[in-house]
């Protein structure tokens, strides 16, 4: 099969913005603690942050984590997580129906971040709370002193504000399952007014509105526009969440959910220029991607066991091990997102480390990469600049979940400050090589500085703490750049990253 690209250097979608490669952390499982936070565990540093794990997540120069929540934040006290350890209530968390004992809140988290060299972009209550929590959060994140609130920040540690930049307004709060769910006109009334308030504090503050938890949800897509009826002025986002499965075991038409996903973008932009239109706004939104992943292994399992147990505190939960096939989704994920970067401005990989996670850990022990650790890394390293609007011509196949799947998933980002290009191709064919040919216009010296693969033969490898290099990128030969032209051969069912020096 022969696919056949045209770059032009005068032709760009336009700036990616470097917040798609972000994750999400949630009081849930074993994210926080035995993930990052193990007091005791033989790497450890002086606040109990685990630094195996550290130096993973590190590498991935990973701009905001979406903290604490998620279902959690929808029944969480943030005041409970700080001032002194010993006085902190233990709570139940009645959307995983575990016990929270807030070993770890908010002073804890930026500590985290500052090690991690990241940023904390915060969720607010808006299911069991609402003004009051947030504006109190705000006030305690992000104002210098001399007010309740941040002089108990100054007396708890930390004199200087955390300025937060992004809030999500809620979590899911379409979703029936949300704690304090409501109906889009009454979650639309409360993000505008909490927003209001927040930005009345600090009108350069980033709000995100809780779009549609997915698109198969029955209220999909009247609740974006019902919902930015009420509070399109005030805020800046709107919140899209994907997860993806494969319990048919149809490896094809697994590959074609991130093209159901591109349409989903596609039309809650829609619902956000209708929505403009009808309230003759001159501000335009953006979308903050900001729960993705593929989540099924272990899915159902866990839906079982949570549902019934009594109240433990940080139990393994949602624990998926990724394989090589979702390795593929995750590089075609991605791509979507650097392609709808005119749009799409954050995502967030959920979550980060133990539950549906790239990192896993051992209580007491090891911490390594699961498969889809690699392609986030390799887009976070290397797809950073301007998205190049391509020319693709290419075979396409049908699947039960989308038609017109082309075989060839690829972007190209052009960083003009390394001059370089990198392509991100996945061959999404089972059986058959493709012949890539790309013409680079505008770019007549282009060298080639790595074609980077991963492949596995069997989609089901996986990578686990004894066998941690199973599924890793590795160099491949034979491809060939000159007179301003890319050919390669991308082996079937397989992610590359090529990189030119132009
Ligand atoms: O990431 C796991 C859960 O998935 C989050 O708590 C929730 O927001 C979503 O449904």
């Amino acid at each position: 099969m022969k696919a056949r690209v045209v770059a032009h250097r005068d032709f760009s979608i336009g700036a990616v913005d470097p917040r798609v490669y972000s994750a999400f952390l949630e009081h849930l499982g074993r994210a926080i603690y035995t993930g990052i936070y193990e007091p005791g565990h033989s790497t450890a540093d002086g606040d109990g942050f685990r630094g195996d794990v550290l130096d993973i997540v590190k590498k991935l120069n990973i701009p905001l984590v979406r903290y604490p929540g998620g279902n959690f934040v929808s029944n969480y006290n943030w005041e409970d997580g700080i001032g002194p350890r010993e006085s902190r209530p233990t709570r139940l968390d009645l959307a995983w129906r575990t016990r929270e004992n807030n070993e770890i809140g908010v002073d804890e988290f930026a500590r985290w971040c500052e090690a991690a060299d990241t940023e904390m972009m915060m969720a607010v209550n808006l299911g069991t709370r609402g003004h009051d929590a947030a504006l109190g959060l705000l006030e305690y994140c992000n104002h210098p002193g001399g007010t309740y609130w941040s002089d108990l920040r100054k007396r708890n540690g930390r004199a200087e504000p955390y300025g937060v930049r992004v809030w999500c307004l809620g979590n899911e709060m379409d979703g029936p399952w949300q704690i304090g769910h409501k109906t889009a006109h009454e979650y639309g009334r409360i993000a505008n007014e909490v927003g209001r308030a927040m930005k009345g504090f600090d009108a350069k503050l980033e709000l995100v509105a809780c779009g549609s938890t997915h698109n198969n949800m029955k209220t999909y897509p009247a609740w974006e526009a019902e919902v930015l009826e009420q509070c399109y002025d005030t805020v800046d986002y709107v919140s899209l969440h994907s997860y993806f499965e494969n319990y048919e075991a149809d490896t094809q038409n697994f590959l074609a959910k991130s093209v159901v996903m591109e349409r989903y973008i596609h039309t809650v932009v829609g619902a956000i220029d209708y929505v403009k239109a009808k309230v003759r706004s001159k501000k335009d939104l953006y979308i903050s991607f900001d729960e993705w992943n593929v989540w099924y292994h272990q899915r159902r399992q866990d839906h079982d066991k949570f549902s019934t147990w009594d109240w433990p505190l940080a139990p393994p939960l949602l624990e998926e091990i990724y394989n090589f096939e979702d390795v593929l989704v995750v590089g075609c994920v991605i791509n979507a997102f650097i392609r709808r970067c005119d749009k799409v401005k954050i995502a967030c990989i959920a979550q980060l480390v133990n539950v549906i996670a790239p990192i896993m850990t051992e209580t007491g022990g090891r911490a390594w990469c699961q498969t889809i650790y690699y392609p986030l890394l390799l887009a976070s390293l290397h797809g950073r600049g301007e998205a190049l609007h391509l020319f693709v011509d290419v075979p396409t196949y049908d699947a039960p979940a989308a038609d017109d799947v082309p075989y060839l998933d690829v972007v190209g980002v052009h960083d003009a400050q390394t001059g370089t290009i990198a392509l991100f191709a996945i061959n999404r064919h089972p059986t058959e090589a493709l012949d890539l040919s790309v013409e680079l216009a505008g770019f007549p010296k282009a060298t080639l500085v790595e074609h980077t693969i991963i492949h596995h033969p069997d989609l089901q490898a996986i990578n686990s703490a004894d066998a941690p290099n199973t599924v890793l990128p590795r160099s491949q030969t034979g491809t060939l750049v000159e007179e301003g032209s890319v050919r390669a051969k991308l082996v079937a069912h397989s992610y590359n990253l090529i990189r030119l020096s132009v």
